[in-house]
């Protein structure tokens, strides 16, 4: 942040904090104290990653206090070791980021001085981060036109094709065969879809816009909601499955990467390292690390055990849009916002210099019309699909050589799968069609709208 704008920032709040304590109304601990936390500590503190032993998600962590003890002496703010560390000229708390203004520290002090009380509503009997999502709708959505198609994904075993549609995921015989099942949730967008590698969960994330982020997993086979998860106040990006299949990592605006336990939806680790949005989250081989990516340029490996950061895996040279893993290795494919796809090796970056400043790029791939919306691998990890603007291609991730032309989108091409045989890539995006090329002739073999129109509707509403 900007200083002069920090600086006008922080006077508006001293001004409002001043008439906040003029007012008879006391400070709520729910509502004015615990979202300080929130913005400015929970990214350390937090069941993920507890710093020094601090939660300062809950009012019972607040009151717990960390390590060296108590972070409050109830009605007595100036002897209070949370009010101590944020305050003065260089506060040791936050130890990154911008300190806390002088409002937000009057309230924290307040909060104390008034009985440090605890207003959050409790929450029912949920593992922490698991809150429930949105309830499904009763019907399957009605549609007049085509939907845009932001999400597609094989099965392992590359019988059905799952594609987004509104509020729902439609299950699609791999051949062209028609709709096997129509998975409806409660969310509006699903932005990504993923099989477990068993084949047998289908996770699939998105929301409302600026409302609420979402997470469902579906049971395949009985077609289930298994698990469904509100994630943070804005849609979730990029879900991936562990090797195991136990966990699901996803991105999201509030620049979080997250890891849910499938069986129960509670958060495991949650990252704050990107500076801007995080666009998608996917594991290592092993399962051991989590890589994520974002708006902010960056790729970041941290360690799942501990959540400790290891290190950007990239040179920053543009907003990663997506990415995707080889299917065997610790190698990635990613895609970027000025159209270039690049591939890198997931490993840490030590051996970097002034001079040679991307040393696990393993290839940059020819730049695209437009930014990259979609990128996967074949099962054999020598091919990548690249989904951008009027056509998608497929290279050669070897020679970086282009071996396929998939032509005839109108518009964005917003998800791209491989056929786990490599005979095949689907692709969908703003036409609304899904469309199954042969690889690497690239000839078309088939398109499909994913989803029933409604010719009553359409007539209905003109
Ligand atoms: C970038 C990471 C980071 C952020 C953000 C952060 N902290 Fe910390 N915090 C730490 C670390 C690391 C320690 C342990 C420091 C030490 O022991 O020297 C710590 C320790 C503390 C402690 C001492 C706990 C104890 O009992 O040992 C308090 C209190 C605290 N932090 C409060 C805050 C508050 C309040 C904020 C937000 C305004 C905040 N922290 C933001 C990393 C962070």
């Amino acid at each position: 942040m900007n200083r002069s704008f920090h600086f006008m920032l922080a006077l508006t709040a001293a001004f409002l904090g001043t008439r906040a304590l003029a007012e008879v109304k006391p400070v709520s601990f729910s509502h004015d104290v615990l979202p300080v936390f929130q913005g400015s500590c929970a990214g350390c503190h937090q069941p993920g990653k507890l710093k020094s032993g601090l939660d300062l998600t809950t009012y019972e962590g607040v009151a717990k206090g960390g390590k060296k003890g108590e972070s409050f002496k109830t009605g007595d703010p100036e002897h209070s070791f949370i009010i101590e560390q944020v305050s003065g000229d260089m506060p040791e708390m936050p130890n990154k980021g911008d300190p806390l203004t002088k409002a937000e520290i009057a309230v924290i002090a307040r909060w104390i001085k008034e009985g440090a009380k605890n207003d959050s509503v409790a929450v029912v009997a949920l593992p922490s981060g698991a809150m429930p999502g949105p309830a499904p709708l009763a019907q399957p959505p009605v549609y007049t036109v085509p939907p845009v198609i932001t999400a597609l994904a094989y099965s392992p075993d590359g019988q059905t094709l799952a594609v987004s549609g509104y509020y729902e995921v439609v299950l699609h015989r791999a051949d062209c065969g028609g709709a096997v099942a129509r998975l409806v949730g409660g969310a509006p967008r699903i932005l990504s879809v993923a099989f477990s590698p068993d084949g047998k969960r289908l996770a699939a994330a998105g929301g409302a816009p600026a409302q609420y982020g979402n997470v469902q997993v579906w049971n395949v086979d009985e077609r289930k909601l298994a698990g469904n998860w509100k994630t943070s106040t804005d849609t979730a990006f990029g879900v991936t499955f562990n090797p195991a299949g136990d966990q699901v990592a996803f991105g999201s605006p509030d620049k979080s990467a997250r890891i849910l336990n499938v069986a129960d939806g509670k958060e495991l680790l949650r990252l704050d390292q990107h500076t801007d949005w995080c666009l998608g989250a996917l594991f290592t081989a092993d399962g051991k690390r989590i890589l994520s990516c974002g708006r902010d340029q960056a790729m970041k490996l941290s360690s799942i055990a501990n959540g400790q950061f290891i290190d950007d895996i990239n040179n920053p040279l543009e907003p990663i849009m997506c990415f995707a893993r080889h299917p065997k290795e610790d190698i990635v494919a990613s895609g970027g916002a000025l159209g270039t796809p690049r591939v890198y090796k997931i490993s840490d970056n030590q051996n970097r210099t002034a001079a040679k400043n991307d040393t696990n790029l393993v290839k940059e791939l020819e730049r695209q019309p437009a930014s990259v919306h979609g990128i996967a691998w074949n099962a054999a990890g020598t091919q990548v699909a690249v989904a951008s603007e009027g056509e998608a291609r497929v290279y050669d991730v070897k020679t970086g050589s282009r071996v396929a032309t998939l032509a005839g989108h109108e518009g964005g091409i917003f998800a791209i799968a491989f056929a786990p045989d490599g005979t095949r890539v689907a692709t969908g995006g703003y036409d609304g069609m899904v469309r199954l090329f042969e690889i690497p002739s690239g000839k078309l073999k088939g398109a499909f709208v994913p989803v029933p129109l409604s010719t009553a509707a359409q007539t209905a509403s003109k």
